[in-house]
C-alpha cells in the first residue's frame, strides 16, 4: 500500500492510493458550544435530500447528543473498541488507523450496522451522563453533562467509503474536494457503508446503490452554503474552502480557525481519513472524554476559545452572517469582513453590539416598559 501523508496524525500513514489533495477542501467549523440542538439543519438536509422512498432512515446531516447517542446507535463505540488502543506521543497518532489494522482481505476495519441501529436517530437526546447528581438549591451542584455532536459526512482527505469500493464507484472532485457515489457505477456492494468510521454512507435497498452527503455541491459551485450550514439557527457553523498546513492562508477564515488558531479539531482523527468538518470542543465536558474525541490539542482550543484575541473575535462573529462562502476575511478595530473569491464584499458584522436602555415609561405608545432603573 501506498505511504501518505496525515497531517492531523502528524505522520506517514497506509492508504490504498496515493496522495492527490485537491485544489481546494470543503470544510467546515462546528462550534459545538453555540448549538441549540433544534435540528434545523437535519431538517433543511432530509427536505431538500432524502424524502423519497428507500430512503426513509438516511439522515445525512444529524445531530446527536453525546456521549450516550449515535446514529446509526453506537457507530463511534463500536468501532473505538474494534480498533483497540489509541495512544498519541505527543502530537503524533502512535496507534493504528483504521486502514492499517484492517483485517487480511480488507481495505479498512470497519462494520455493517444492524438494521435496527438505523431506526432511532436520536436515541439517548438530551440525556445527560451524570457521575453525581444533587438536585437541591446549593449550588455548585453537580458536574452532569452532555453536549451535541452535529455530524455530516467529513469529505474526508483519505475517505475509507471510496477505497473499500471494489467498483471505484465514489470518487473525490479534485476541484473541491467533494465526495461523491456515481450512481450508475455502484452495484451495492455496501463495502462503501462498511468501511465508513463515521456511518455515513448509507445504503438505499429501493435503488440497490450507496448514498451520501453530497456536500449539496450544486449550491457550492455557485458560492452558495450548503443547506445544513445556511438553515442553522445556533449559527455554529462556518462552511468555506481548507488547505493543507503547508498552503494555508491566514486571511482565510477556515485556515485560520484550523491552522493558525488551532481552536478548531477534527472527529476522531486516530481513523486516519483527515476528515474535514472540524468542531470547537464544548468547554463544559471532560477533557478526557475531549481527547478521545478531538485528538490531544484539545486543551489548547479550549483555551483560546474562552479568550479570544480580536482577530479570533472577529472570525467568531463571521459564523452564520451570510449564506454565501466566505473565501478572506479581514477585523479592522470596528467589525469583521468576509468577502468572496473573486474579493466582493459579502458581509460586514460589528464587533460590538449596540446597547439601547428604553425609558421606563414609552410616551408614545403610553405604555410602561420593564427596564426600570
Ligand atoms: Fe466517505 Fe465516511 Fe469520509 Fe464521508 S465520512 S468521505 S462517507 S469515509
Ligand atoms: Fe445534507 Fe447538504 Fe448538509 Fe450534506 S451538506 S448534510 S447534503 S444539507
Ligand atoms: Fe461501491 Fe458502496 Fe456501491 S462499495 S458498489 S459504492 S454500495
Amino acid at each position: 500500500m501506498p505511504k501518505v501523508f496525515n497531517w492531523q496524525l502528524n505522520r506517514e500513514m497506509s492508504y490504498p492510493y496515493e496522495e492527490a489533495r485537491p485544489e481546494k477542501q470543503f470544510c467546515a467549523v462546528f462550534n459545538i458550544n453555540r448549538c441549540v440542538g433544534c435540528q434545523t439543519c437535519t431538517m433543511a438536509c432530509k427536505a431538500t435530500w432524502t424524502f423519497s422512498k428507500g430512503q426513509e432512515h438516511m439522515w445525512w446531516n444529524n445531530v446527536e447528543t453525546k456521549p450516550y447517542g449515535g446514529y446509526p446507535q453506537f457507530w463511534d463505540r463500536k468501532i473505538l473498541e474494534m480498533l483497540g488502543p489509541q495512544k498519541w506521543e505527543g502530537d503524533t497518532y502512535a496507534g493504528q488507523t483504521i486502514f492499517e489494522a484492517a483485517p487480511e482481505g480488507e481495505v479498512a476495519l470497519g462494520y455493517y450496522p444492524e438494521q435496527r441501529e438505523w431506526v432511532y436517530p436520536n436515541i439517548y437526546e438530551d440525556t445527560p451522563a451524570a457521575e453525581t447528581w444533587q438536585s437541591t438549591t446549593e449550588l455548585p451542584v453537580h458536574d452532569i453533562w452532555m453536549f451535541y455532536l452535529q455530524r455530516v459526512c467529513n469529505h474526508c482527505t483519505y475517505p475509507a467509503c471510496l477505497a473499500a469500493c471494489p467498483r471505484k464507484a465514489i470518487y473525490k472532485r479534485p476541484e473541491d474536494g467533494i465526495v461523491l457515489v456515481d450512481q450508475e457505477r455502484c452495484r451495492g456492494y455496501r463495502k462503501c457503508v462498511a468501511a465508513c468510521p463515521y456511518k455515513k454512507a448509507m445504503y438505499r435497498p429501493t435503488t440497490r446503490t450507496a448514498e451520501k452527503c453530497i456536500a449539496c455541491y450544486p449550491l457550492n459551485e455557485q458560492g452558495i452554503l450548503s443547506r445544513c450550514m445556511a438553515a442553522c439557527v445556533g449559527k455554529i457553523r462556518l462552511q468555506g474552502w481548507l488547505h493543507a498546513p503547508d498552503q494555508a492562508r491566514e486571511d482565510n477564515p477556515i485556515d485560520y480557525l484550523v491552522h493558525f488558531a488551532k481552536v478548531a479539531l477534527p472527529l476522531y482523527p486516530q481513523f486516519g481519513t483527515e476528515p474535514n468538518i472540524y468542531y470547537i470542543p464544548p468547554r463544559w465536558a471532560p477533557r478526557e472524554y475531549l481527547r478521545q474525541l478531538f485528538g490531544p490539542n484539545v486543551d489548547e482550543a479550549i483555551e483560546k476559545y474562552t479568550d479570544p484575541d480580536p482577530t479570533l473575535f472577529g472570525v467568531l462573529r463571521l459564523f452564520g452572517m451570510t449564506d454565501r462562502i466566505i473565501d478572506r476575511f479581514q477585523v479592522t478595530e470596528e467589525a469583521a469582513i468576509g468577502y468572496d473569491e473573486s474579493g466582493r464584499e459579502l458581509v460586514r458584522v460589528s464587533l460590538d453590539e449596540p446597547f439601547y436602555i428604553r425609558p421606563a415609561y414609552d410616551e408614545r405608545y403610553e405604555v410602561h416598559r420593564f427596564n426600570e432603573p
